[in-house]
């Protein structure tokens, strides 16, 4: 069978290969612990599992409109209002399959081919992809440990082009937990909006910024210059609601009608229950998330006091999310030459599974996921630091 080029060029998962080898070692009666973990390590807050219930009861099982029931975007609406102070309208919202689906239909809908897309690296994997399906070039903005792990208006204009046309931004971020303030996003979307290009602001991660460090958002942008702002966020990761799949965008009238239309010809509303659970969670009381703020941000204080003890390992301390990524390509040898023969190693002599930062274009790191109790945490970095000391 001849598959599409657009298939052809997309990148298989690189955290296939270690994924297969773990699973493996674990048939061979191995202990093997995962720190490659993409979500939170716990089941979403109970009022949210009974709404779901309460749905199948209903039998709330039909088709609803394309970008949701109007009284879940409204409670979307009031997500925005109480953490940003914007209310946006209905017609400035639309739902879909997790932020993904909504990332992958923006790029779709803004990009002809040959477009660029500023991509600021490392990067979530699944940028670059979403932009070549699309048929556009994604031009990575690289930034190390050093920087960390943080672009500025000055080096995002060395690689613009007269192509560029998105901007992707995403604070904080996966894979390496860094975080914009207010002041630092504001001054690279001043530059964005300045050079004309469409802003992507992809806040995920959102109700993960642990304090001192505070919220901060694309909204303002939204608010001043609506046709070239649209803001993706879900239910994923502050509500540990994964498989549910609860992605939303807010963004001009007409570039939701756009995501609708796509939609409505590709995958129409998203999971009637998943709408059920999505407004309970909205609606419903908030202390979940303060609660998981609490105990990521002590993982994430425990493994770093681990990590930053192991020699030639560079790792900033992030504001956001639930990963880390340290630089130890300082520990490369004659054997070891990349993130994935590091990453291989480490699963075979540690027993420890991490995801090679190749796979998020910086092959100098490996991410850890804090995303799981912090005994076991706390024993996986210990047998990866005596891993690294065997070296
Ligand atoms: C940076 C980033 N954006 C978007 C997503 C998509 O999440 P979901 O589709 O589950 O909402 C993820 C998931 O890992 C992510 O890490």
């Amino acid at each position: 069978m001849q598959f599409s080029d657009r298939i052809n060029q997309v990148s298989p998962s690189a955290t296939l290969t270690i994924n297969s080898r773990a699973a493996e070692l674990r048939s061979q009666g191995r202990d093997v612990v995962s720190l490659a973990a993409g979500e939170p390590d716990f089941s979403p807050p109970e009022n949210v599992m009974q709404a779901m219930k309460q749905a199948v009861d209903a039998k709330h099982t039909g088709y609803t409109p394309v970008p949701g029931l109007p009284e879940l975007l409204k409670a979307v609406s009031g997500y925005f209002s109480f953490y940003y102070g914007v209310e946006p309208e209905n017609r400035m919202l639309t739902t879909t399959n997790g932020g993904k689906q909504g990332l992958y239909n923006l790029m779709q809908i803004l990009l002809n081919p040959g477009d660029e897309v500023l991509i600021p690296g490392p990067y979530w994997v699944s940028y670059p992809d979403m932009v070549k399906l699309a048929a556009g070039n994604p031009v990575i903005v690289p930034s190390s440990a050093e920087q960390n792990f943080q672009v500025e208006p000055g080096l995002l204009e060395e690689y613009i082009s007269k192509d560029t046309k998105v901007l992707v931004i995403n604070s904080p971020s996966n894979p390496t937990g860094a975080h914009y303030s207010q002041r630092d996003l504001d001054a690279i979307l001043d530059w964005a909006i300045n050079k004309g290009l469409f802003i992507i602001s992809d806040e995920i991660y959102d109700q993960l910024v642990y304090p001192p460090a505070k919220q901060s958002s694309a909204v303002k942008w939204f608010e001043s210059h609506p046709e070239n702002v649209a803001i993706v966020n879900g239910l994923s990761k502050s509500f540990a609601m994964t498989g549910i799949r609860v992605g939303f965008v807010m963004a001009d009238p007409g570039v939701i009608s756009n995501l609708n239309k796509l939609q409505g010809q590709s995958t129409s509303n998203i999971c009637s229950i998943a709408q059920y659970a999505a407004l309970e969670a909205l609606q419903g009381p908030h202390d979940f998330l303060q609660d998981s703020r609490k105990l990521f941000s002590q993982r994430r204080d425990r493994a770093l006091k681990i990590i930053q003890d192991w020699s030639g390992v560079t790792c900033p301390k992030p504001d956001g999310a639930f990963y880390l990524f340290p630089e130890i390509s300082s520990l490369y040898n004659g054997k070891i030459q990349d993130s994935t023969q590091m990453c291989t190693y480490l699963l075979e002599q540690a027993g420890v599974a991490l995801v090679p930062g190749v796979a998020f274009g910086d092959d100098d790191c490996i991410r850890i996921s804090y995303a799981l109790d912090e005994d076991t945490l706390v024993n996986a970095l210990q047998k990866v630091e005596q891993a690294f000391q065997d070296l």
